[in-house]
């Protein structure tokens, strides 16, 4: 199956649909999820986007572990991370802790890159594999807070 990106557009609207309880399920449930979120951040740990997390090991393992529980609690597990979303809607809260940083077009699709690479590295069932990453593909497109480098970030 392939996993495939599309270009975020300046204003666009942005339909997605939260990963199903079956890619929880498939996952391994809290267990598998944070297996797969922990390679997924060593991954990020290596990449051109590195620069952005805290860079300081036991910084960079506190945000593993808080980005672990948010997938926990969207993917319909128990919910490990109300207490940092203060009750918010998880995908909101998310929106706008990462107006924070400047996030272009190039890293996110360096950020999907990792998350592609450590979903192919995951043995799981395919379908809910594609599940998951159809919910962080075009989500994604709602962290993109900056548009000024037109350069084509797709070669
Ligand atoms: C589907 C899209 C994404 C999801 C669901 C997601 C999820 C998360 C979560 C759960 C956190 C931890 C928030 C907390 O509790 O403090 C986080 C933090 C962060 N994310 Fe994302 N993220 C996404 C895309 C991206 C992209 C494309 C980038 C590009 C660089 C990015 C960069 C960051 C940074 C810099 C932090 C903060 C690290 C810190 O606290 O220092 N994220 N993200």
């Amino acid at each position: 199956m392939e996993f495939k990106i599309t270009p975020t557009i300046e204003g666009e609207e942005v339909p997605y649909t939260n990963p199903s309880p079956r890619f929880f399920e498939a996952v391994g449930g809290a267990e598998g999820m944070q297996k797969l979120m922990y390679s997924f951040y060593d991954l990020i740990y290596e990449s051109d986007i590195h620069n952005f997390f805290p860079q300081d090991r036991a910084e960079f393992d506190k945000v593993k572990e808080k980005n672990t529980k948010f997938f926990i609690q969207r993917c319909g597990g128990p919910k490990v991370y109300e207490e940092e979303s203060k009750g918010m809607d998880l995908n909101e809260y998310m929106i706008r802790v990462h107006d924070d940083f400047t996030i272009t077009e190039k890293a996110r699709i360096e950020w999907l890159g990792c998350m592609r690479e450590a979903l192919q590295n995951f043995e799981m069932n395919e379908e809910a594999k594609m599940d998951f990453w159809n919910y962080v593909e075009a989500f994604s497109k709602l962290t993109v807070n900056n548009f000024e480098k037109r350069e084509n970030p797709y070669f």
